[in-house]
């Protein structure tokens, strides 16, 4: 009986990007949590603390959650915290807010309030809305994991 060598494809497990997600009251206290968890899962995926890139990303945080709270509540609702480290080397920032029918409005020549959404477009590769079934709404942004604030 001659042997013949066959060759199977053994399907390898799907390397899945590092995730966080986390639900949060949609209070100022809540914002606040979800700034320092953020800080906290980044330090554990290996941003050194004292880093310009870990500032942006919390910064980015800060202003998407604090919007979330400010302009996306309703009453006895949260939002939704995500983060992931994409094959590209960014952060990808995702905040999720129930009011998906009110979006931001960012524009770079406002002159009253507005000072958030700035900051997020200038630390940001790119940032977007996007809706999520069935009523709420999705602002992502995401950040050079090595060039903070760069295109
Ligand atoms: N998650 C959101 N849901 C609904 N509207 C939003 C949301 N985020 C932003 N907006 C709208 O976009 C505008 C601009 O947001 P931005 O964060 O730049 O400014 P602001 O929150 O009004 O003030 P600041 O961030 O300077 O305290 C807001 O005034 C609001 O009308
Ligand atoms: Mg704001």
């Amino acid at each position: 009986m001659t042997s013949e060598s066959v060759e199977i494809e053994i399907p390898q497990p799907a390397t899945s990007a590092p995730q966080f997600t986390q639900l949060f009251s949609a209070t100022r206290r809540g914002a606040r949590l979800a700034r320092l968890l953020a800080v906290e899962q980044l330090v554990a995926w290996g941003w050194p603390r004292d880093s310009e890139r870990i500032d942006a990303a919390a910064l980015v945080v800060a202003e998407l959650t604090a919007n979330a709270v400010l302009h996306g509540r309703l009453d006895g609702r949260g939002f939704r915290l995500g983060l992931a480290l994409l094959p590209s080397g960014r952060l990808r920032i995702e905040v999720t807010d129930p009011r998906g029918e009110r979006r931001p409005t960012a524009s770079p020549e406002a002159v009253e309030g507005g000072r958030g959404l700035i900051i997020v477009d200038a630390l940001a590769v790119q940032w977007g809305v996007d809706t999520y079934p069935p009523s709420a709404k999705t602002v992502w942004a995401e950040v050079s994991a090595t060039r903070p604030g760069s295109r």
